[in-house]
């Protein structure tokens, strides 16, 4: 055996990073995501797509625990533990959560130092502190101002610098592009690919924006209605038809 073949086709090595099997989940009674595969190579950027209301921040909330699930989601052959936030995040899944979750009141640093608030190595949190500020110069000369001070871009970057503080091996990033502009998406986007390159960080994005997401995802899928419908490489997702009808605005 090689390994386990999604139901859409898609085949995972033995050496699936985080592997999604017959995923469910809900709030209440109700269904949300009814039956994901997925699998996430190590040191990829993975992109989840989809149209409004398809359940892709139910996906995200599911992996890290914030929501009832049924079937299997193993990080580095590792079963997650169930509904246990905190011990999904110690075993070094970050989420940027929709919205951002900026502390307002916070300043920029206060903020980004939340992100390690369960290391006690004091240096390496300072090391790790001029990396994001190496990453998002911008920061550096913002780090004393509250957080609610920035712009939407900026605030997106806080939000992405604490996950980082934490020193995941995988971040969920939930539509980092909602309210702004496409020429500060693509920037974002651009930094998330650095820090990708620079530092094997998995990353499972999320968007709703196609077109540009499909620049910087090594892989994509897309949920409908709760299902994964289709996954490829980012350029066979960009090249199917149905998916450039329904979402890239493509006549074919
Ligand atoms: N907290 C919640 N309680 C109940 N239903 C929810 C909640 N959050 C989302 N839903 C429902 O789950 C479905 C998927 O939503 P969501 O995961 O937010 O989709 P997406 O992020 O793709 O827009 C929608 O029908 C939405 O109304
Ligand atoms: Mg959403």
């Amino acid at each position: 055996m090689t390994g386990m073949t999604a139901k859409n086709g898609m085949t995972a090595k033995n050496g699936t990073f985080l592997e999604v099997a017959d995923l469910r989940a809900g709030y209440g009674d109700g269904t949300v995501l009814d039956g994901v595969d997925l699998a996430v190579a190590e040191g990829e950027i993975c992109a989840v797509l989809g149209p409004n209301g398809a359940g892709k921040t139910t996906l995200l909330r599911a992996l890290c625990g914030m929501v009832r699930t049924e079937g299997t989601v193993r990080l580095d052959g590792r079963a997650l533990p169930r509904r246990r936030p905190e011990a999904i995040a110690r075993l070094g899944v970050a989420h940027v959560p929709e919205g951002r979750g900026t502390f307002v009141p916070l300043t920029v640093e206060e903020n980004l130092r939340l992100g390690a608030y369960t290391r006690r190595d004091r240096q390496g949190v300072a090391a790790d502190l001029d990396r994001m500020y190496g990453h998002f110069p911008v920061l550096r000369e913002r780090r004393t101002q509250a957080a609610g001070s920035l712009s939407g871009g900026e605030q997106q970057m806080v939000a992405i610098g604490r996950a980082l503080m934490s020193r995941p091996r995988l971040v969920l990033l939930d539509e980092p592009s909602l309210g702004l502009a496409p020429l500060i998406t693509r920037q974002l986007f651009q930094i998330v690919r650095t820090i990708n390159e620079e530092e094997r960080t998995t990353v499972i994005l999320v968007e709703q924006n196609a077109h540009l997401t499909l620049e910087f995802a090594h892989r994509a899928h897309v949920l409908e209605a709760g299902r994964i419908v289709l996954s490829g490489s980012a350029d066979e997702v960009r090249a199917d038809e149905q998916m450039a009808r329904a979402y890239l605005g493509i006549e074919v």
